[in-house]
């Protein structure tokens, strides 16, 4: 059975006090009665990781990187490998989030690899995809997620998805306030569930967790986390205020 799961992106935000403060917050507020079959993943900075892996250490919070490099050594001044992440901790990793996208031009091609080398060094990949603005309007958006999806994980064989979260992101939904309806979230969830299960089998479709990303916040989260095929959600703004985010934990 799937689990539903809570990630928060932290983004550029926090430096180490703030940082800390932040997953104290986080840490006390957790109800674990409230907290029913659902993981808890933070994603600070790299420079902020070992802090939070030490606070978070015997507590059911897990913790992520924002990104990773491709390969585990070499001449690449200013990138970190996925083997120097899990050796402090780190269990898990976002790749392919929009902004990597589209800021640094990060293509499907290279989130490939980059989900083969984090993979490889027994890293749980978080991995980000979804449609612009302009795809949506051209109805082009089932396309635009099955050529992400073929393009960057498809390779993989059966036996490592167990190590995989999806989250969808509809590019037009971060960081606007704009939300996709929980219609729209249900309806592209349940695509790609059949995407998996097309190209898979049906106990591996069932088994991924998918999560919705863009502009959730405590007010329309248990709206989008009510839809069968909506696990959970990543959650950028709204998981820089501990409030915040334990409301939209518990709103699962
Ligand atoms: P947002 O960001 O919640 O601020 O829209 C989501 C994300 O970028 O993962």
């Amino acid at each position: 059975m799937r689990k539903n799961i809570i990630a928060g992106n932290w983004k550029m935000n926090k430096n180490l006090s703030e940082a800390k403060e932040l997953i104290k917050g986080i840490k006390e507020g957790v109800l674990l009665e409230k907290i029913n079959n659902t993981r808890i993943i933070v994603a600070p900075s790299f420079v902020n990781l070992l802090s939070v892996v030490k606070v978070t250490e015997e507590s059911i919070i897990e913790v992520a990187a924002q990104n990773v490099h491709e390969l585990n050594s070499g001449a690449f001044t200013g990138e970190v490998s996925a083997n120097m992440l899990s050796g402090i901790g780190v269990k898990s990793v976002i790749v392919g989030h929009s902004e990597r996208r589209s800021i640094y031009a990060e293509s499907n091609e290279l989130l490939a690899k980059k989900i083969d080398g984090a993979l490889a060094n027994k890293m749980e990949v978080i991995f980000c995809f979804g449609e612009s603005l302009e795809d949506r309007t051209l109805g082009k958006q089932f396309q635009v997620i099955e050529e992400q999806l073929k393009s960057s994980l498809f390779h993989l064989p059966e036996e490592v998805f167990a190590s995989i979260i999806l989250a969808y992101e509809p590019v037009w939904a971060i960081g606007t306030g704009e939300t996709a309806t929980p219609e729209q979230a249900q309806e592209m969830h349940l695509y790609i569930r059949n995407l998996l299960k097309k190209n898979y089998n049906e106990k591996l479709s069932d088994n991924i967790s998918i999560l919705y990303g863009g502009s959730v916040k405590p007010s329309n989260a248990k709206e989008i986390f009510s839809k069968p095929d909506v696990d959970g959600g990543l959650i950028g703004g709204a998981s820089l205020n501990s409030s915040d985010f334990l409301k939209i934990i518990e709103s699962i």
